[in-house]
């Protein structure tokens, strides 16, 4: 008796190992449109509320256009890894989404809200307003959102509090109280933000579609946000690691998977602090700025998973679910179909990225 219910008589229909693969590279791809939507909305309303150039203004006008569009890609990119989630952590995560069901249950209107606020917000830009306000309540939404995300994967990890959060109410609308490890998560997620939004601006400002003074204002002040971020992001990142259990971090520590995610994360946000104060100071532009700002802004979220998932798995083996335990019967045909139609998907995803790149240059040509 370990707090979780019954395990799922029916076997896995694929290996475990491909279910985890296929969860980080989805989680990955979500972590990187949710970080680069929650800091670049807040760059865009800083700039709106207290930028006086007319880069400023662009800049600002370009990145609000840019996050109606990433908003999709958050949602969508988000589905995939909930799917893989629920099957690899469904005795875990079905419940805490029951024990927060109200809040989980709000995240849907309060994605509408978001959506609607972030077109309220883009169109007031387009026509010269300040609409900083209209911006700042969808970043609040939007923040109120990630936190429900950081307060269930905390809470699908404590089995221990379910009984008495659901003896004090069946409601689902209280927060779980006594976890030290969700506030430093948030957080880590937060500044994790505004350094891909820094990255994003050094992309944008390297690409054609912006005029050579506001690609160099883009780069000059993505590098300046990046590198400060990433800086900030580190204490946060060993507060995330100080405040689990000793028997989570011995765990960390003796996985050489976790070992390389976690100091591998370390070195690459050192070379993007690095990158970014270039940008900062250099302010270049051109396609290879803009490509290497993707890789060094990547390569660390997509390890930053990895840990991530290392630190839900050895949280719940110290309290006796074992993901790796589990009756797999692999129906290899159904595995090979799914996995031609995620590559295909993949593919069509990246296009229609491309596509939309190319649309909102000839936008900004023709505004
Ligand atoms: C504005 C919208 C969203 C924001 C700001 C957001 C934010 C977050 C944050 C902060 C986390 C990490 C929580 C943590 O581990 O501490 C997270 C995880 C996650 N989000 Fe999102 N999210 C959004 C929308 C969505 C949507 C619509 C879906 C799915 C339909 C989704 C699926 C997921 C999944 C599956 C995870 C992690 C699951 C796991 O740990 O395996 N997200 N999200």
């Amino acid at each position: 008796m370990n707090g979780f219910p019954n395990v799922d008589p029916i076997p896995l229909p694929a290996p475990i190992w491909l279910f985890k693969l296929l969860h980080i590279v989805t989680l990955s791809l979500h972590f990187v449109a949710m970080q680069v939507l929650v800091g670049s909305l807040l760059i865009a309303v800083l700039l709106n509320l207290l930028g006086t150039s007319e880069s400023a203004g662009n800049a600002a006008r370009a990145i609000a256009r840019r996050l109606t569009i990433v908003m999709t890609y958050v949602i969508n990119l988000g589905v995939p890894p909930l799917l893989f989630a629920q099957v690899l952590y469904g005795r875990a995560i079905y419940t805490s989404s029951v024990m927060i069901g109200l809040r989980w249950i709000a995240v849907i209107p309060a994605l509408i809200l978001a959506y609607w606020l972030l077109y309220r917000f883009s169109a007031g830009l387009d026509a010269g307003k300040r609409v900083w306000w209209i911006g700042g309540i969808a970043w609040l939404v939007i923040a109120a959102i990630a936190h429900v995300y950081s307060t269930n994967m905390t809470l699908m990890l404590r089995p221990e509090a379910w009984p008495s959060m659901y003896s004090a109410s069946s409601l689902g609308a209280r927060l779980p109280v006594g976890d030290p490890t969700t506030i430093p998560r948030f957080l880590f997620i937060l500044a994790g933000g505004l350094v891909a939004a820094g990255l994003w601006m050094i992309y944008l400002g390297g690409r054609k579609s912006f005029s050579a003074a506001d690609g160099k204002f883009l780069s000059a002040l993505g590098g300046r946000i990046a590198a400060v971020a990433a800086i900030v992001q580190i204490p946060a990142a060993i507060a995330v690691y100080r405040v689990q259990p000793a028997i989570v971090q011995a765990g960390l520590n003796n996985h050489l998977l976790y070992k390389i995610a976690g100091l591998g994360w370390l070195l690459l946000t050192a070379v993007l602090i690095l990158y970014a104060a270039f940008a900062a100071f250099a302010k270049p532009t051109g396609a290879l700025t803009s490509w290497l700002a993707v890789l060094v802004g990547v390569l660390p979220i997509a390890l930053m998973t990895i840990y991530r998932d290392g630190i839900r798995d050895q949280t719940l083996l110290s309290k006796g679910y074992d993901v790796w335990d589990r009756v797999v019967v692999t129906n290899w045909s159904v595995v090979g179909i799914f996995l031609v139609v995620f590559v295909a998907g993949l593919v069509t995803v990246g296009w229609l990225i491309s596509v939309v790149a190319r649309a909102t240059r000839v936008m900004e040509s023709a505004a």
